[in-house]
């Protein structure tokens, strides 16, 4: 019977990581998977995870199973890092959590729990958006439609045209937004864009998915949650999924939840139980560990301290290197304007070259990045910094380098 299967290209960011892998040369450059690096060129475990980590395996006597909905405590403690201490919708009864392995795991309870509300419905994501939304929100057999996002022109969120397709859509469609950071572009809604988003999503009783995969990374935890804090304040039904792997650096302990803010407790308690039936039918229980690590830091105030501490700094180093980076670009690339790199927040930007620009930064000057020319800003350290804009001006340069 398998013998029919079709054999599948691998995902095109596990070539890149391969190819990468593969390059002898010292001087390459990794662009391509989206994981925070120091500038030692390290995902580190943060000081405050490999803290509370510690202290849990000393106390923890069981490996019994935990709950279908996860740790409550964590549950708990992501619904007030994503809405703030005292948000109306913590004491309203109309908000559930469901702990889910990661923030994909949580993206694709939320799908399912749409299916199983309206399975005629239409989730509308930005172009371009996450390639991994797709599966994850249309596997289950809901369908994808897109509206316009990103204006490559300027590097920022072409609001308008974004604004005026919303303004479009029939009443229940899904539209899934991110919260800060965008993936790929890092292009992001300013505050009084996502206040006049939400009238639209209102007029036209569109129902909000709200991405959070990055909170703390952009402008602040409290700002990156600006979206998901008032729509949960507005509207009477809001999803929203939260990943702990960026700022947490978590990435393969699996952590993150869904939120869901329904009309009413009753209506609430409903979506609670329909989230623990499919999650059972998934993969029963989520994984405890990393939820476990997160619940401790939150509720201690010196581990909190200390994890706010080091986030703060990988927020800092991202704007530095975005800030060196055009800098760096503005020398090499005269004819060209990177400024918006600047602009732009989270990991990811558009390097904005073609296809045939990124195969030659790979194999000329082993500097790696998708063929969309994603990079990810936190990839490029201090001391390779002046390297990688020396090739980029090499491959796509226009004119003769400034002084200086
Ligand atoms: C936009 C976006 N959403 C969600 C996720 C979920 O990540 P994870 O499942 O590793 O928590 C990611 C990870 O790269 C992402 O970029």
């Amino acid at each position: 019977m398998l013998e029919h299967l079709d054999r599948l290209p691998p995902d095109p960011i596990l070539g890149v990581m391969a190819a990468f892998r593969a390059d002898a040369d010292p001087r390459k450059v990794d662009l391509g998977v989206g994981v925070f690096r120091d500038d030692a060129g390290e995902t580190p475990v943060m000081r405050a995870v490999r803290e509370a980590e510690r202290e849990l395996l000393a106390r923890q006597t069981t490996k019994t199973y935990v709950a279908a909905a996860g740790n409550a405590g964590f549950n708990e403690a992501m619904e007030r890092l994503v809405l703030g201490q005292g948000h109306a919708a913590l004491t309203s009864g109309r908000l559930r959590t469901i702990q889910a392995p990661g923030g994909c795991g949580a993206l694709r309870l939320g799908a399912e729990l749409i299916l199983r509300a309206a399975p005629d419905t239409v989730v509308h994501v930005s172009t371009p958006t996450w390639a991994n939304h797709v599966p994850l929100l249309s596997n289950c057999g809901l369908k994808l439609e897109r509206y316009p996002y990103f204006d490559p022109a300027t590097g920022d969120v072409a609001f308008d045209a974004m604004l005026g397709a919303l303004d479009r859509l029939p009443p229940r469609a899904v539209v899934l937004l991110h919260a800060s950071c965008h993936n790929p572009t890092g292009a992001d809604l300013e505050d009084a864009q996502w206040r006049e988003l939400l009238g639209v999503v209102r007029r036209r009783s569109l129902l909000p998915f709200i991405d959070i995969a990055y909170q703390g990374l952009g402008r602040g935890a409290a700002e990156d949650a600006y979206a998901a804090r008032l729509f949960c304040t507005e509207l009477p039904e809001v999803l929203v999924a939260v990943s702990c792997s960026k700022n947490f650096g978590l990435y393969r302990e699996r952590t993150g939840a869904l939120h869901v803010l329904s009309a009413t407790p009753a209506a609430a308690d409903a979506a609670i139980s329909q989230l623990m039936r499919i999650a059972r039918g998934l993969y029963s229980m989520p994984p405890d560990h990393g939820a476990a690590i997160v619940h401790a830091i939150l509720g201690d105030g010196r581990l909190r301290k200390a994890w706010e501490e080091e986030l703060d700094a990988m927020r800092s180093r991202i704007q530095q290197l975005r800030a060196a980076a055009v800098q760096r670009l503005t020398v090499t690339c005269p004819g060209k304007d990177f400024g918006y790199i600047a602009r732009q927040r989270g990991m990811f930007s558009y390097l904005g070259v073609d296809v045939q620009a990124v195969r030659e930064l790979r194999e000329r000057h082993h500097v790696y990045m998708m063929d969309d020319s994603r990079i990810n800003v936190a990839g490029l350290r201090m001391d390779n910094i002046g390297y990688f804009a020396q090739a980029v001006g090499q491959v796509v340069g226009q004119g003769q380098p400034r002084e200086g």
